[in-house]
Formats: C-alpha cells, structure tokens, sequence
C-alpha cells in the first residue's frame, strides 16, 4: 500500500512535528547548560550557519572602506580594556571563566586568517547572535571599526613584546585622587605628555580647558558622545576622578589657548554666504568653548566629518547641536586646508 503525498497530510506532519517540538521544550529535557558543550555535528551546523550568515550580509551591509593603514594604538588599548577578557592577546591568556561558555570565544591569532577584512568589519559591528559576542559599543563610529579590523589581522604575527608597546607607555604618573592602575589606562593611549603618542585619531589632551574634558567624559560614558573606545575607559571613572583627570591633562603643555591664526579664511572671516560664521568668533580665549589650534589636523578632521554625517541636529541653538550644523556649511573640499591649518601650530612630538 502506498501512502499518497496531499497537502494536507504534509500540514499534519509538520503540526505533529511542531508539537513534538513543543512537548520536548516544554519536557525541559533541552540540554542547555555550557559545561556539555556541542555534538560537534551542532557545532559545525552552527558555525556554518554564521559563516553562510557573515558571508551574505557582510557584501552589502558594510562601506566601501574596511580597514586603515592608522591608529593601532586605540585599537589595541580598546582590545585590551573589552575583547581580551574572552580571546587572549599576544602574551595574554583569556579568562578561564570566559572560556566555560558554549561556544568560547576563539584565539583570534587563530581564527582571524579565515576571515577577510570586510567579513570582520561586519562581525564587529554587529557581533554575534547567541554567541556573546557583543556588537560594536557605539553607533556611527566606522572609523572605530576600522582600526579594529587592521589590529585584530595583525594579531596573528604580534608578539606579546609588540602587544605591550601599543598598550602601555613607561614610567607613569601619579595623579592624587584617582585609583592606581587607572592613570595608566588613559596614559596607554593618551601618552604621559597628554599629547595622544603621535596618533592621528587620538586627540591632544594638553592645554585643553579642564570643564571641556570633563563635559566629554561624562557625555562619553553616558553615551551622549559616540564613540566604544572612550566609552569604556570614561565609564570605569568615578565623578571625581574624571575632574581629577580632566584638571591634570589641562594642565600640561600642549594646544594653542591664544587667539586662532589668520591662517585661513574660514577661521577668522567665516563665510557669509554659507551663512558660516567665523571659527574665532566662539574658539577664543574668552570664550566656554573648546581650544582647536594646535590639535591634530586628522582629529580635527575626522571630527568635523562625523559631524557632517549628523544630519538629523538642525537646530543649531539647541546644546551640542552646534558644531554639526556648522560643520555641514564648511565647504567640502575645505575640511583638511582647515584642519592642517590649525594645527599648523603644532605641539610636536
Ligand atoms: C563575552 C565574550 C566576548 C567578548 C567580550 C568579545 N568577543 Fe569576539 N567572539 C566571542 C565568541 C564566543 C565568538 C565566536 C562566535 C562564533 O564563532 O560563533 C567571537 C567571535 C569573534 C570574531 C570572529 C572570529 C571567529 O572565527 O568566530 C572576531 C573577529 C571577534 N570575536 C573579535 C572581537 C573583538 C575585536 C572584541 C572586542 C571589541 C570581541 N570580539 C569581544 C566572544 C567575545
Ligand atoms: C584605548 C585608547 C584610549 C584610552 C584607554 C583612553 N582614551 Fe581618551 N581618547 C581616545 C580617543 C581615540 C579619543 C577620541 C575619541 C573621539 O573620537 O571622540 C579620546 C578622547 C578623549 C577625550 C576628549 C578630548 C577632546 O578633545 O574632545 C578626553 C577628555 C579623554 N579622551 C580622556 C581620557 C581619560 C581621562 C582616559 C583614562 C580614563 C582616557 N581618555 C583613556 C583614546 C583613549
Ligand atoms: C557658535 C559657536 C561655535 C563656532 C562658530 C564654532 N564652534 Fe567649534 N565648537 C563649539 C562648541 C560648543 C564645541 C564643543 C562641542 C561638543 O562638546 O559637542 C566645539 C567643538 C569643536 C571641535 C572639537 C574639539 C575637540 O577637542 O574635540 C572642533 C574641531 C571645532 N569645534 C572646530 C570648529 C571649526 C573648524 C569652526 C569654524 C568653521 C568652529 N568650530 C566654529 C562651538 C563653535
């Protein structure tokens, strides 16, 4: 006898099938703890799952550039603060705890050669379902992502020698009120002097008004001011360190406090038919705004970029809502001449 294949009896099956589904659910028999790990028939129906995922959704959800040539510096103090904890690092063992899950997170120096530079981009940015693998701590920051990429494809040739120069600097300092340890954190990245060890991403802290570094760390560890790598680093701090730390960085050598340079056009006149009023007219001595000349021109740049970006800020009265709409009305073509041309009064370093 044979069983005729209908529609009907297909739907019956897959309800039957449904409800087995639901009674073993519902049974609590479902093996969900870590300690058992995978079949590894799961784990490879799994990784293939994310990998057949990664694949698709990395060749259209990604921009055009994925990876720099600049800045490993924050991207290795931002591996060493919010990744290494689960994947090692160059001379650093991953936390045995981390390592208990299902599934743990892979030896990158490892497992980073299976990837290309635009399928990590997209592993970063969104992390990963069910994995703990987290998605990228700020919105609207590629640049970010960016440097990580580069750094996490180096780390299958960085020696934990290399690994250790890029994240820490000798000799720290001191600064009264704050833990130890956490001044060597920001010295990581920022360098002793205050002035970011070079870096084109790394902003000159040296110089700075103390209120200003302290707004930008409340906002970075609020999330008012995107960006995961100042994020991790603001949100460890208690209110008075961050005044500790805000008031010790400004009070170094560094960034041009005097009146801007008659440098370029748009710094002194602005631009009266963009309706761009002059840089001098809010960056000066007098004034509650952040000191620009002297800071690095990829920074400043960068900044001004990211601001373009912002096109929901409209209305320029409104708290931080300026500089986004400023930004917009500087002419294209004019962000670096402008930059460079603050900067031109360089710290040195
Ligand atoms: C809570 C633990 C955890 C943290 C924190 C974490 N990851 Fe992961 N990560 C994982 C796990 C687990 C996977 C494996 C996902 C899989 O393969 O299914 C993974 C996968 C990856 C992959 C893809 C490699 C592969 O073959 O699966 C990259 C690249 C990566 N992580 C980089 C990072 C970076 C960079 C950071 C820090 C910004 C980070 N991870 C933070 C757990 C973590
Ligand atoms: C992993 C690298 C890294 C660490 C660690 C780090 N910073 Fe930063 N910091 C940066 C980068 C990169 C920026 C620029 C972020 C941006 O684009 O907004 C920045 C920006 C800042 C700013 C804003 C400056 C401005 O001109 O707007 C302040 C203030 C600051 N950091 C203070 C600190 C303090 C204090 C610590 C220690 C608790 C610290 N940072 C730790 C990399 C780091
Ligand atoms: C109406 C006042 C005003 C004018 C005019 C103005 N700015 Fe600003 N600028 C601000 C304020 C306020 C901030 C702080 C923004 C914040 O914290 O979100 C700022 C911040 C900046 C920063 C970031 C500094 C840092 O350390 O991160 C840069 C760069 C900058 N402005 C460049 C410019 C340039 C270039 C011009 C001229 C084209 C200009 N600004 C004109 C008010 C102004």
């Amino acid at each position: 006898m044979t069983i005729r294949l209908t529609w009907q009896r297909v739907a019956l099956a897959l309800g039957a099938l449904a409800l087995a589904g639901m009674a073993f659910a519902w049974s609590g028999l479902f093996q969900i703890a870590a300690s058992s790990g995978h079949w590894r028939v799961t784990d490879w129906f799994l990784h293939w799952v994310m990998r057949n995922s990664v694949k698709t959704y990395s060749s259209f959800q990604t921009p055009e550039e994925v990876t720099t040539d600049q800045g490993l510096v924050s991207a290795a103090g931002h591996f060493r603060q919010s990744c290494a904890v689960c994947h090692g690092a160059p001379g650093v063992r991953p936390s045995p705890v981390m390592q208990k899950a299902t599934p743990h997170a892979p030896d990158l120096a490892i497992n980073a050669r299976e990837w290309t530079d635009r399928q990590i981009y997209w592993i970063l940015e969104h992390g990963v379902k069910y994995t703990g693998m987290p998605a990228w701590g700020a919105k609207d920051r590629p640049d970010e992502v960016r440097r990580m990429v580069a750094f996490v494809r180096r780390l299958p040739t960085m020696t934990p020698a290399e690994y250790r120069a890029l994240t820490e600097v000798a000799a720290g300092v001191d600064v009264a009120g704050v833990r130890p340890g956490v001044t060597a954190v920001c010295t990581g990245c920022h360098g002793n002097d205050g002035r970011g060890r070079g870096q084109p991403d790394i902003p000159v802290l040296g110089g700075q008004r103390a209120d200003y570094l302290l707004a930008s760390l409340e906002r970075y560890a609020s999330g008012d001011r995107a960006s995961a790598v100042m994020q991790v680093a603001a949100s460890q701090l208690t209110r008075a360190e961050m005044r500790a730390l805000a008031d010790h960085f400004a009070a170094m050598p560094g960034l041009q406090a005097g009146p801007l340079p008659r440098t370029h056009p748009l710094l002194t006149e602005g631009r009266h038919a963009d309706q761009l009023p002059a840089c001098a007219g809010c960056h000066a001595p007098d004034r509650a705004h952040p000191v620009i000349a002297g800071q690095r021109a990829t920074y400043i740049a960068d900044r001004l970029r990211n601001w373009r970006g912002d096109e929901k800020v409209v209305d320029a009265r409104k708290p931080h809502a300026t500089m986004p709409v400023i930004a917009r009305r500087i002419p294209k073509e004019q962000i670096e001449p402008l930059a460079s041309a603050l900067a031109a009064a360089d710290p040195g370093d």
